[in-house]
């Protein structure tokens, strides 16, 4: 069988095209099977999943623990509010703990950029990242891709832009590195304040207006504007952001095409998307969400099948 060249997914950065295309494959595959009646298979009824998130999140936490049910894991859940980390515990001591209750893997999402990787270096477990700070959020941008690639099979010379808070946003860093792998030609664009100083490493089209984004694009890929991150004012008002940067049907309209709008989630309607925009039949947002779970499924059952004998 063909494997993942990963012991662990902690970016989407150093995956492979044969990495891409496995889990893309495999996630049509469990695509399939949750949308038959009975949704489950029983592949990992002999792994035990932790999944630790020391972060606030529906679709991602929600959409793990779903894929590791639909594989018949045995499933644990922690959150860092009701946990002993308050009381001093280190991160390490933590996960040690978890591990020796017989624990096959962890899924973590933690606020630092790199959390994820400090952890595969420190336990003796394969680690998923389910969001590293303003790092990188692998499974969003492979769900993303995967929903992009039902709409346009090939990503080969698409034009894709991400467009808003892109400083704050694991999910642009994650997109940037698989888009590019999947030949795909990426633009961001936002205010200058919200575009990081090393835009120009990432080898991508930089914008700072919103309609010339839009006229280049094939899709959309809106941020939302991470205000949990911003110390400071990064734009004078939410009312001036959404004048520059809101998408609306107004924007849309004068570029004379349609485009596909995608949103990681959760979105803040009315500022950097409104609802008429979020809810139109060019909108593939609902796809991405469904298109998680087949994803993550994908994402564990490949990494599980490293360490254990698994049999459909
Ligand atoms: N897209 C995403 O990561 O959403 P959550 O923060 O709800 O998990």
């Amino acid at each position: 069988m063909d494997e993942l060249t990963v012991n662990n997914l902690l970016g989407v950065e150093n995956l492979t095209n044969n990495d891409f295309e496995l889990i893309f494959n495999t996630a049509n595959r469990f695509k399939e099977v949750i949308n038959r009646p009975i949704k489950k298979v029983p592949s990992l009824r002999d792994i035990t999943i932790a999944n630790l998130f020391f972060e606030n999140s529906t679709r991602t936490k929600l959409s793990f623990e779903l894929a590791e049910k639909r594989l018949s894991a045995d499933v644990v859940n922690f959150s860092a509010s009701q946990s002993s980390i308050s009381k001093g515990e280190t991160l390490v001591d933590t996960v040690n703990n978890i591990l020796a209750m017989k624990v096959d893997m962890i899924v973590i999402r933690h606020p630092h950029p790199g959390s994820a990787k400090f952890l595969s270096e420190n336990i003796n477990s394969q680690i998923i990242n389910a969001g590293d700070g303003t790092h990188e959020h692998p499974t969003q941008a492979l769900l993303d891709c995967f929903s992009l690639k039902e709409k346009f099979g090939d990503l080969k010379g698409k034009h894709i832009a991400i467009i808003g808070d892109i400083i704050h946003s694991r999910v642009a860093l994650s997109n940037i590195f698989a888009l590019k792998a999947l030949g795909a030609e990426v633009m961001i664009c936002g205010p200058k304040s919200l575009l990081p100083k090393y835009s120009r490493s990432l080898n991508v089209k930089v914008e700072t207006d919103l309609i010339k984004a839009l006229r280049w694009c094939d899709a959309a890929n809106i941020l939302r504007v991470q205000n949990e991150r911003m110390n400071l004012n990064f734009f004078p008002s939410t009312r001036e952001y959404f004048k520059l940067y809101g998408l609306n049907k107004e924007k849309l309209e004068l570029i004379k095409k349609p485009i596909t709008i995608l949103h990681p989630g959760p979105i803040n309607r009315g500022v950097e998307i409104t609802s008429e925009v979020a809810d139109s039949e060019n909108a593939i947002i609902l796809d991405q969400v469904e298109n998680g779970v087949a994803i993550r499924m994908a994402v564990i059952y490949l990494l599980a099948s490293k360490i254990k004998n698994i049999t459909n």
